[in-house]
């Protein structure tokens, strides 16, 4: 199976009296079409292991591999080229443009692929289509409730076809029903071969995915991938 993520060893220091070791060495592998729950407590690391999955932060040692390319050693005008092919991100706040309609929204996902203003409007429509929001293409993120923006969240994560989507905290800001819906999307997604990291403090909800990682003080506690191998 192709390995779309692989962390080797990874550590995060942040400096202090003393230094807060946030990671301290994690390894790990996603293969292609997986549905992964990334869990743990508040404290334990899971926004550090983001930022550094999502290329935004570096680590402070250890490799990280998205999609064949070692990314933690990428310059960043290299990886501000490659970021959008890579990962998708869906974060807790949906962070959408206000004043641009939901077609817009998720075209912005394609900015910086070369694709002229008509393509990325259709690419846009296409992705919108595929999380069931093919009919609220010119509303603003103000004339849609929580579950529709966050819809318009994913399709913009997966309007470039990146190798992985990184979830953060994905159904937070929902209500319970409305955030089985979303999952109920992930799992859709991932059914059509996406892969998906989803990071959260939820054990319920991590329950629900079919591979369950828990970290713990900046390192893996357990894998329900290993624990399956084993
Ligand atoms: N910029 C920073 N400087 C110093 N310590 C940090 C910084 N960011 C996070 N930490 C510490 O690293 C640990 C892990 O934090 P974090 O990754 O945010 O955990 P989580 O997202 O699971 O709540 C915590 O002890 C936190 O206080
Ligand atoms: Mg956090």
């Amino acid at each position: 199976m192709t390995e779309v993520l692989e962390l080797a060893d990874v550590v995060k220091s942040y400096p202090g009296h003393p230094p807060v070791h946030a990671l301290a060495g994690v390894s790990l592998t996603v293969h292609e079409g997986e549905l992964v729950g990334i869990v743990g407590p508040s404290g334990s690391g899971k926004s550090t292991l983001l930022h550094i999955i999502g290329t935004l932060d570096r680590p402070s040692s250890g490799v990280v591999t998205i999609g064949g390319h070692v990314v933690s050693t990428m310059s960043d005008r290299r990886l501000s080229a490659a970021r959008s092919s890579l990962i998708g991100f869906v974060f807790q706040q949906f962070h959408l443009i206000p004043s641009m309609t939901a077609l817009d929204n998720v075209a912005t996902g394609l900015l910086y692929t070369g694709a002229n203003l008509t393509e990325r409007r259709f690419k846009a429509f296409e992705a919108l289509q595929r999380v069931g929001l093919a009919h609220r293409l010119t509303h603003l993120p103000s004339e849609l409730s929580g579950g529709e923006r966050q819809r318009v969240a994913i399709a913009r994560a997966l309007v470039n076809k990146p190798a992985i989507i990184l979830a953060d905290e994905p159904t937070g800001n929902l209500d319970t029903h409305t955030g089985e819906q979303i999952m109920g999307l992930f799992h859709d997604l991932n059914a059509q071969g996406a892969t998906i990291l989803v990071i959260t403090h939820d054990r319920e909800l991590a329950e629900g995915l079919p591979r369950q990682v828990h970290i713990r003080d900046g390192r893996l506690e357990s894998d329900s991938a290993a624990t399956v191998a084993a």
